[in-house]
C-alpha cells in the first residue's frame, strides 16, 4: 500500500465502479463505494464477491484474502460521508458531462483539501472536468479497462493543469495494484479510445455496406489479429450507447469526418439495441449462456455456403 493513500472513495457502483473497488480492496486499501441507490450497492457487493470467487477457484486468491478484501469495502449513499476521510476519490459515474460537472463541484466542496480527484471517464476532457473545481492541479484521469480485475492497463490522463507529483503518485499507485500504467495527455479520446473506436466504427461501416457479415468480421479480427473478441462483439461488451458517445466526442473534438459514427450504430442505439446489457446488439444474449448468436436483424447479412 502507498503511504499517502489509505482510503479510496469510488463514486458509482456499476461495472467499472465495482471493478475498481474490487482491485483496491484486494490491494489492501479501505474502499468507500458510493452510489445514490442502496440496491445498486448491494448488487455491486454481490458482483465483487462472485468475481473474487473466480479467483479463488483458480487459486489466485485465498478464501481468507477474499473475506478480508470484502471486509475493507463500506457502502454509502451520502456523498459527504463517503468522501470525508478520502485520500483519493475516483469518479466512475455515467458518461454524462452535466452529471460529472455536478459531482466534481460537490467533491470540491466536500472532499479533504489534499484529496486527489480522479475520473474514470473514457473520453470526456480531464481539463474540462478539472475546471469545475478550485483544485485543477489535483484532478487526473485514471481510466481502467473492463473487466477491471482482469485488464492490466490503466491509462493515466494529465489535464492541462495536473501537477506532475499527482501523476507520479497515481502512476506508482497503479503499479502497486498490479496494473501497467501509461501516461497520456488530454486530447479527445486520449489514446485507448482514439484508436479503438475508429476500428469498431470501421467494422460497423463494413457490416452496413455488406462487405461481410457479423461473424466474418469478428472472426477475421479475432483469428487474423489475435484479438480476444472481434470488434462487433467488443462493441456489444462495451455498450453501443457508450461507443456512440465516445465517437461523438472524437467527431466534435477533432471536427474531422473520419470519426463520424456509422448510421447503423446510431440506428441501433436509437432502437435500444445496446449490446450485452440490453440483451441484444450485434449478437443476442441469453443469461447464463456463453454462445454467440448473431442478431436476427443482422443475420441476413451473413455469408452462408
Ligand atoms: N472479474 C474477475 N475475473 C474475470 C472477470 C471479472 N469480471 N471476467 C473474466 N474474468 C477472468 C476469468 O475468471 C478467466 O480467468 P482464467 O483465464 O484465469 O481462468 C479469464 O478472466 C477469462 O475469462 P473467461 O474464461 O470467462 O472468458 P474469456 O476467455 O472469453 O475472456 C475477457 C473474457 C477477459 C473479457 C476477454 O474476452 C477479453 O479480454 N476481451 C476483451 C476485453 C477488452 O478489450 N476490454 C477493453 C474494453 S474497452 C474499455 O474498457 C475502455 C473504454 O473506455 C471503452
Amino acid at each position: 500500500m502507498l503511504q499517502q493513500i489509505k482510503t479510496v472513495t469510488v463514486i458509482g457502483s456499476g461495472t467499472m465502479g465495482n471493478g475498481i473497488c474490487h482491485v483496491f480492496a484486494q490491494g489492501g486499501y479501505n474502499v468507500h463505494m458510493m452510489d445514490i441507490n442502496q440496491a445498486a450497492l448491494d448488487r455491486a457487493i454481490g458482483t465483487i464477491g462472485k468475481n473474487m470467487d473466480r479467483q479463488v477457484t483458480k487459486g489466485s486468491l485465498t478464501e481468507a484474502d477474499k473475506a478480508a478484501a470484502l471486509g475493507r469495502i463500506a457502502t454509502y449513499t451520502d456523498l459527504a460521508t463517503a468522501v470525508k476521510d478520502a485520500d483519493l476519490i475516483i469518479e466512475a459515474a455515467t458518461e454524462n458531462i452535466d452529471l460529472k460537472m455536478k459531482i466534481f463541484q460537490d467533491l470540491d466542496k466536500l472532499a479533504p483539501e489534499n484529496a486527489i480527484l480522479a475520473t474514470n471517464t473514457s473520453s470526456i476532457s480531464i481539463t474540462r472536468i478539472a475546471s469545475y473545481t478550485r483544485r485543477p492541479t489535483k484532478v487526473i484521469g485514471m481510466h481502467f479497462m473492463n473487466p477491471v480485475p482482469v485488464m492490466k492497463l490503466v491509462e493515466i490522463i494529465n489535464g492541462y493543469a495536473t501537477d506532475a507529483k499527482v501523476t507520479e503518485l497515481i502512476y506508482d499507485l497503479s503499479k502497486q495494484l498490479g496494473k501497467v500504467p501509461c501516461v497520456v495527455n488530454d486530447y479527445p479520446g486520449f489514446i485507448a479510445n482514439r484508436i479503438l473506436m475508429p476500428m469498431i466504427n470501421e467494422a460497423i461501416l463494413s457490416l452496413q455496406e455488406g462487405v461481410a457479415g457479423v461473424e466474418e468480421i469478428d472472426t477475421i479480427m479475432k483469428l487474423g489479429m489475435a484479438h480476444p473478441m472481434g470488434p462487433l462483439q467488443l462493441a456489444d461488451f462495451i455498450g453501443l450507447d457508450t461507443c456512440l458517445a465516445i465517437l461523438n466526442v472524437l467527431y466534435t473534438g477533432f471536427g474531422n469526418q473520419k470519426y463520424a459514427p456509422a448510421s447503423l450504430l446510431i440506428n441501433m442505439v436509437q432502437a435500444g439495441y445496446l449490446g450485452a446489457k440490453s440483451g441484444e446488439g450485434f449478437y443476442k444474449y441469453t443469461p447464463g449462456s456463453k454462445e454467440l448468436v448473431v442478431s436476427d436483424r443482422l443475420a441476413s447479412k451473413q455469408w452462408k455456403m
